[in-house]
């Protein structure tokens, strides 16, 4: 089975008269996913920083580069598979930590669903902090698909090392820290509606659940308040390079530090200890008027070379994105918001046919262009062009 083959299942049911339930493009996904979608989920989802133009750049920075093919080569099936921290994966993609996904989907758990379409695909999901379930419940829906899980550092040490914790005996296999959200980007679309989902009270279950923060949360049942207030109070902690030897201690999991961009930060994370570097700059949803994120891939992976993976987000939208940003040196690609449409669509089988899509267009355009695996496409020949 290759991955491509999903191409002509789809033309086979057509011999029947059945065609796709969902669309098959990103943009095409996001206009149903707008429709379907609650505004207040739809603006916090669509969102970005400022007036958007990294957010924007991200995605257009991949029409800017184009693979050379070549011929041949008989890729007659293609090897996707790779190997990260341990885990032993079908293909390069993951979902990438989002933390609304329970309320974008219809039943109002979309972690869960997530987690079983990542089960039925075999693409590891990075479970966030922020979930309608708790973490424990995420990893099981999972299976036997790993995954990581990603942690918004408290400031209240305690607990932050109880939800690491929580998650090295839920069964996930490294843990993700995002470093560019200890505060919130200035997001105009949030701002006009004054709506962001966690003062709320959504996505808390992991605080809910966790006995650190509901000690110091007495009233919590009876009081939803108070468990919002001390929320945004331990949140976001501005970790320094000085944070680093604590977190390690918090942990045998592998360590990967999400949000690296810098060159000299990567190294030095390298050299400080750390298992993994993942470029994203947050889908642009933090700072305004950066570089796209791909354009600072390359700097990553030379600073790094092949000490550590280097994971890859912000502004894929296809399969040919991921192909992209693999022959640009990236270990692994993350898949963000357009699996959030097909969440909103239809739940993990909403998932499930986005991930598959991505995965049948990069396969084919391997095969097309002569990539018989990973490792051929990390030697590829990538061309700047006119966008
Ligand atoms: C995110 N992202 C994110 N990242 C993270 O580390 N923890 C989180 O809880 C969230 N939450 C979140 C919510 C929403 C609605 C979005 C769209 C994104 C960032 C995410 O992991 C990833 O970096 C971006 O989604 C990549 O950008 P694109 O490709 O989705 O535009």
């Amino acid at each position: 089975m290759d991955f491509g083959d999903l191409q002509n299942e789809i033309y086979f049911r057509g011999l029947q008269g059945v065609v796709p339930k969902w669309p098959l493009t990103a943009a095409g996904l996001e206009t149903a996913a707008e429709a379907a979608m609650p505004t207040s989920v739809w603006t916090y989802v669509a969102g970005g920083a400022g007036d958007e133009r990294t957010q924007r750049g991200n995605v257009s920075a991949f029409a800017r580069r184009g693979l050379v093919p070549r011929m041949l080569v008989g890729a007659a099936h293609r090897d996707l598979s790779v190997d990260l921290f341990g885990m032993h994966l079908p293909s390069p993609l993951f979902l990438a930590p989002v933390g609304v996904l329970g309320i974008a989907a219809q039943d109002g758990h979309g972690d869960l669903a997530t987690a079983r379409a990542s089960a039925a695909t075999g693409v590891p999901m990075i479970a966030s902090t922020l979930s309608e379930d708790p973490l424990e419940a995420v990893r099981d829906a999972a299976g036997t698909t790993p995954g990581m899980f990603q942690l918004y550092t408290p400031t209240d040490r305690d607990l932050a090392a109880s939800l690491v914790q929580r998650a090295g005996r839920a069964g996930f296999g490294a843990l993700v820290v995002t470093l560019d959200t200890w505060v919130t980007g200035w997001r105009p679309r949030d701002l006009q509606i004054a709506n962001f989902p966690q003062l709320r009270g959504a996505a808390l279950a992991n605080y809910l659940s966790d006995p650190v923060f509901r000690a110091a949360v007495p009233d919590a049942a009876t009081d939803p308040r108070s468990v919002v207030e001390h929320w945004a109070r331990v949140f976001g902690n501005p970790l320094t390079w000085d944070d680093l030897p604590w977190l390690r201690s918090l942990t045998d999991l592998p360590i990967v530090l999400k949000g690296i961009c810098a060159a000299d930060d990567a190294r030095r994370a390298v050299d400080a200890g750390i298992d993994g570097v993942y470029v994203s700059n947050h889908g642009g949803r933090q700072a305004n008027g950066g570089v796209p994120a791909l354009d600072l891939l390359p700097d990553v992976v030379s600073a790094v070379g092949d000490d550590v993976p280097v994971l890859f987000d912000s502004g894929v939208r296809s399969g040919s994105d991921v192909v992209t940003a693999l022959a640009m040196g990236a270990s692994a690609v993350g898949l963000g918001r357009p699996y959030v449409h097909g969440l909103a669509l239809g739940g993990a089988a909403g998932v499930e046919h986005v991930v598959r899509a991505v995965l049948a267009e990069a396969d084919l355009l391997m095969a097309v262009n002569g990539f018989p695996d990973v490792a051929a496409l990390r030697s590829a020949d990538v061309r700047t062009v006119d966008a």
